[in-house]
């Protein structure tokens, strides 16, 4: 069966290959997942560049790759049987990005008939970020407030289909004028251009001047630094990216300057945040059921990932290059078998 390799890390230009591997045989309490759609993510690539969470670097050789969907072909002598032809998707099982790949049975979780093998192939890494920062960790109530960076990023539109659905409203940041309107359109309450160097001020004004009670920044830089200083008493930020600093190279962006006595006097709380992490705090039941309760939000149309764009094996570059455009751009997915 074909995999995508890397034995070293690099640019994916230069040490991504599609290689041949034997098939591998699921473990008693184990399935085989024949692959279909895997996406390329943003945090693929730092995977492939050495520059993910040290934790989570695979030992090489290894396949990237990070979430996908496939259809059980195997099953270990523990799983029933009647799990072959099960469409899934993996929970937290790194190297999707091949043919096959063998996952403990309880991360294969089953895909509602009525979504599209494109949806399914996003449903982990994205939307259970969104999901998870604003109702289980800020747990958000009808009428909250929420102020959140790189609204039209992935994530952020993710976040804005949740704020419609659950009833919380939003202040956004985007980082271009001519986003404005379009993230107000995607139902986005106060949208602020950080282009405009008074947006500061306009954020202090959007809050009625008592600050920010709940806060998620992926931009981190000065951006972040902003965001913290303007915490409410008891106000939290959850920095969970850092895309101030290009393809992550630019190191003195990884700083986040804090402005000391506003956190101090505030008592506020500026925390890092990493789905990892918190699926590895929940455990296998409470991760899965989050992502079985956001398989039907997709099904019910009420969470919509990103448009999506298939790419061949032979055409893995292309998709690699499509990950580090703009997020209105379709999601680059891997194609491991047509149907
Ligand atoms: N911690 C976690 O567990 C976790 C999970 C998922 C994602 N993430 C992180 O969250 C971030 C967003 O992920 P995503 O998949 O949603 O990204 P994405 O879809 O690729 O979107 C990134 C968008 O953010 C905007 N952006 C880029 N640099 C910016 C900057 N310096 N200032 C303001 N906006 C900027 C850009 O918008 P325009 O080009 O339109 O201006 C870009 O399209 C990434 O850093 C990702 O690694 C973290």
């Amino acid at each position: 069966m074909k995999a995508l390799i890397i034995e070293r890390n690099g640019d994916p230009s230069e040490v991504v290959r599609c290689c041949d591997v034997p098939e591998p045989t699921p473990g008693p309490a184990e399935v085989r997942v024949k692959m279909l759609l895997a996406p390329v993510h943003p945090s693929d690539l730092h995977v492939i560049r050495g520059r993910f969470a040290r934790h989570r670097q695979p030992e090489l050789p290894a396949s990237p790759g990070s979430e996908g969907v496939g259809i059980i072909d195997s099953v270990g002598s523990d799983v029933p049987r009647a799990r072959v032809g099960e469409r899934v998707v993996l929970l937290d099982v790194p190297g999707t990005w091949r043919e096959q790949v063998i996952s403990p049975a309880d991360r294969a979780i089953s895909v509602p008939t009525a979504i599209s093998d494109e949806d399914a192939a996003q449903a982990l890494i994205n939307p259970m970020t969104a999901w998870a920062m604003t109702m289980c960790e800020h747990q958000l109530e009808r009428g909250d407030w929420l102020v959140q960076s790189a609204a039209g990023s992935t994530v952020g539109r993710l976040v804005l289909q949740i704020a419609k659905a659950q009833g919380f409203r939003t202040i956004n940041l985007v980082r271009r004028d001519e986003q404005v309107a379009e993230i107000q359109a995607l139902g986005g309450d106060v949208v602020l251009s950080t282009a405009d160097e008074r947006w500061p001020e306009q954020l202090a004004n959007a809050t009625g001047g008592n600050g920010i009670v709940s806060a998620i920044d992926c931009v981190a830089g000065r951006t972040g630094a902003a965001l913290a200083r303007q915490l409410a008493p008891n106000g939290r930020l959850l920095v969970y990216g850092a895309l101030s600093s290009h393809r992550q190279t630019d190191q003195a962006a990884f700083e986040m300057p804090i402005f000391a006595p506003a956190l101090v006097y505030s008592a506020a709380e500026v925390r890092g945040w990493f789905i990892f992490s918190w699926l590895a705090r929940k455990g296998v039941n409470e991760g899965s059921q989050t992502l079985r309760s956001l398989l039907d939000r997709i099904a019910d149309g009420s969470l919509k990932p990103p448009a999506a764009h298939r790419y061949r094996l032979d055409r893995a570059q292309e998709a690699f290059t499509a990950a580090e455009r703009a997020a209105h751009d379709a999601k680059p997915l891997l194609m491991f078998a047509e149907r």
